[in-house]
């Protein structure tokens, strides 16, 4: 039986029209939204990215202000625009669009954001209060992954997880948020061994790899529910997930697509962020 398609998009524009309501109230009391987009150079898919960003701060009435600067911008120059967008009243929360030009560190970049004012719950004073389980900003990806589930009403606690992928964006901050719910919570990487076998354990699969189909149907439990992180171009530009999708969703009972999957999702927990950076600010 083919698994449920789980409707990121549905659920993002739920999670939209609830905050553009908040946000028309918070018009009135004289708090006004606003995230500032920075982006370095002529990644491709960083300005598709970019764009969507800014078109859902439209969408629910956050204004955003654009910052494009080019791929010869010095660090210091980076941190400098982001010192001045620290100071500024006028912005409430801060994106750096990752990732940056080789010549830059990313960490430092990351490191000078306000901690008040950051949108992707990067910093590590807030990857900090995350982990204590005291968060004031949700990491954008994997809270939309928990929302969706929740919004299911697929059921953490008790339940064998296996995250596939161990970035700072995605892995980690995703087997924190399973564990919070407790989850039995297992991160598998590029040097586990058995890979397969780990993954078919699963009752909830996160796949956050970054390599087109790795996780074939052999690697899905029966009745599992697989989420799929992974946007990857095949050599011949088809877009896939990290999931080979036809297969798996044989297999599992819950499954994500890679449009209107987490996409959506990882969008809208930022515009959340956003609010409650604006909101935090007074
Ligand atoms: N690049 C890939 N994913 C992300 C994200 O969630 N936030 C930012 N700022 N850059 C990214």
């Amino acid at each position: 039986m083919a698994a449920k398609v789980l409707d990121g998009k549905a659920l993002a524009q739920k999670i939209k029209d609830g905050l553009k309501k908040e946000v028309e109230e918070l018009k009135i009391k004289g708090i006004k939204p606003c995230l500032a987009v920075i982006i370095v150079g002529n990644d491709p898919a960083s300005r598709i990215y970019v764009n969507f960003k800014k078109n859902d701060c439209a969408e629910v009435g956050i204004e955003s202000v654009e910052h494009a600067l080019p791929e010869e911008t010095t660090e210091q120059e980076l941190i400098s625009l982001i010192q001045q967008l620290n100071k500024d009243p006028g912005i409430s929360a801060i994106l750096v669009q990752l990732p940056l030009p080789k010549h830059i560190n990313e960490d430092r970049v990351i490191f000078s954001i306000d901690p008040s004012k950051d949108a992707d719950c990067f910093h590590p004073v807030n990857v900090g209060k995350l982990m204590i389980g005291k968060p004031d900003f949700m990491p954008c990806t994997p809270a939309g992954v928990i929302e969706l589930l929740d919004e299911n009403n697929i059921a953490v606690s008790g339940k064998e997880c296996v995250v596939v992928g161990r970035s700072n964006i995605v892995g980690k901050p995703q087997a924190i948020l399973l564990l919070a719910k407790n989850g039995t919570v297992t991160v598998c990487h590029s040097k586990t061994n058995n890979l397969e076998e780990v993954c078919k354990r699963a009752d909830i699969l996160v796949a956050a790899v970054g390599r087109p189909e790795i996780i074939k149907g052999s690697f899905i439990k029966p009745g599992a529910v697989v989420i799929d992180v992974g946007v990857n171009r095949t050599e011949d530009n088809k877009l896939v997930g990290d999931v080979e999708f036809s297969a798996a969703s044989e297999i599992a009972s819950c499954i994500t697509k890679v449009t209107g999957g987490v996409g959506p999702m990882t969008r809208a927990v930022l515009l959340k962020n956003t609010v409650k950076a604006a909101k935090m600010q007074g």
